[in-house]
């Protein structure tokens, strides 16, 4: 099966495809860590990465799709992706569509961690001191909540049409939202 969690910066994705990789045997797709690692690789893609993540940009459709694409036709990873913080816009969306068509594969569920703001920014201030992530200062913090609006909002729209498509409530403990998404990927 393949999955994705979705939701705002903050909502706990990383947090739940953690999980689900270790009990449903996955490969977990980040585009942030797929970002970062090129960052901490110094390569020449990276250097250009480094300056849009620090302001809190989204790095271009163009670079991302061309990390997701070596991933989807992966066969050793078919049919077992999760895809946590991607995508990020109706392009990525889309065009995550057409590269599993095309690899013969689908997306079976998608979950979305629905959370409020005072949530995410209370998590991203504790996790900026935990894990010193460049990004999680109170200026992109907010910055990135405001570009989710805009350009991750309609993804929601998109996939919120599909049968596939779980609302899940991400304000509550992480094992009570852990619980709830292994029992909808269980049945
Ligand atoms: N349900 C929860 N309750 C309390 N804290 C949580 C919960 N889920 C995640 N966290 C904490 O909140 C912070 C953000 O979680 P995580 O990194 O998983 O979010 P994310 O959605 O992947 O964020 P981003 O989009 O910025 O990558 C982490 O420090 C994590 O430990
Ligand atoms: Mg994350």
């Amino acid at each position: 099966m393949n999955v994705i969690i979705f939701g705002p910066p903050g909502a706990g994705k990383g947090t739940q495809a953690n999980n689900i990789v270790k009990k449903f045997n996955l490969y977990q797709v980040s585009t942030g860590d797929l970002l970062r690692d090129e960052v901490k690789n110094q390569t020449q893609i990276g250097k250009d990465i480094e300056n849009i993540i620090s302001k809190g940009d989204f790095a271009t459709d163009e670079i991302v799709n061309e990390l997701i694409k070596n991933i989807v036709f992966d066969p050793i990873k078919k049919n077992k992706l999760i895809f946590d913080g991607y995508p990020r816009s109706l392009s990525q969306a889309e065009n995550l569509d057409v590269l599993l068509s095309s690899s013969n594969q689908k997306i079976d569920f998608i979950f979305f961690l629905d959370v409020k703001k005072e949530t995410i920014i209370k998590r991203l201030e504790k996790r900026k001191i935990i894990e010193k992530r460049s990004d999680d200062t109170m200026i992109t913090i907010l910055k990135r909540y405001d570009t989710y609006m805009e350009t991750t909002k309609p993804v929601l729209d998109f996939y919120s049409k599909k049968p596939s498509f779980f609302k899940i409530n991400g304000d509550v403990k992480i094992e009570e939202i852990s619980g709830k998404i292994e029992q909808i990927l269980s049945v």
